[in-house]
């Protein structure tokens, strides 16, 4: 396994795409960009795809922007926007707060506040079945993050065999860093005017009343109308026209 798993795709301004939990960058197969407009950078995040895991005590969001970033810089790739699904947001979003340019950062189907206590509950549970039965965990998992799992049978075996391969350690490391992760609520606010949420309408883990009571009219978000959480696969040409129009200010 290599230590960062990157893959650079194209020509144009470079754009980081960080993958969600359980995922790995395989995700953004699902949409195609105008690659002399856009350079695509795709990572697997630690743990994930091809990359080890972080091996660090304590887990942190901060560990997996910390790796990444070191790994653009040391490739000579200094500055780049933002875009990362569920907890690839909260990645990006990280890496916005530790850099010193201010890149464009889009939110798809994430959020940039900390988990409620239930949702930190629920992360334990999460880590204590995974040590159990990984396996059926992700079998159960994967299909709840769809509207309609019936319309997206292939994609979900696909998904399922994809997420099995991930170590139960790389699947703890990710729920802890999740659930230690700060509330960026205010970081986010800052950066208002290059940070955009692009949310499922029907969205399992973020309802579209939680995100617009916690943008408040101070962060633009657009909904994406007959998506769930897996949007990009959802409503894949919604999401690639609004993702290549935002990055390319068309939006
Ligand atoms: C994800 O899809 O990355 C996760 O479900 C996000 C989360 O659990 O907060």
């Amino acid at each position: 396994m290599r230590a960062l798993n990157i893959r650079v795709q194209g020509t144009g301004k470079p754009v980081v795409f960080l993958h969600g939990f359980l995922e790995s960058s395989t995700m953004w197969e699902y949409l195609e960009f105008p690659e002399h407009l856009i350079q695509c950078i795709y990572i697997d995040i630690p743990g994930h795809g091809s990359s080890s895991t972080l091996l660090d005590e304590t887990p942190s969001i901060t560990s997996f922007a910390r790796t990444i970033c070191n790994d653009l810089f040391s490739r000579g790739i200094h500055t780049f926007d933002l875009v990362g699904h569920s907890m690839g947001g909260y990645v990006a979003l990280e890496i916005a707060r530790i850099v010193n340019f201010r890149p464009k950062v889009l939110l798809l189907n994430s959020n940039f506040w900390e988990d409620t206590i239930e949702k930190k509950q629920n992360r334990d549970r999460v880590i204590s079945i995974i040590k159990k039965n990984k396996n059926l965990f992700i079998q159960e998992a994967i299909p709840g993050l769809f509207i309609r799992p019936n319309k997206h049978k292939s994609d979900i075996e696909v998904l399922i065999t994809e997420a099995k391969n991930i170590s139960e350690e790389g699947i703890t490391y990710a729920s802890l860093a999740m659930r230690n992760r700060p509330d960026l609520s205010h970081f986010a606010k800052s950066i208002s005017a290059n940070l955009v949420c692009i949310q499922g309408e029907k969205d399992g883990i973020v309802s579209e009343q939680e995100m617009q009571n916690k943008t408040a009219n101070q962060i633009p978000y657009i909904t994406i109308p007959n998506a769930g959480h897996m949007s990009h696969i959802e409503a894949s040409k919604v999401v690639e026209k609004t993702i290549t129009d935002l990055l390319l200010d068309k939006l």
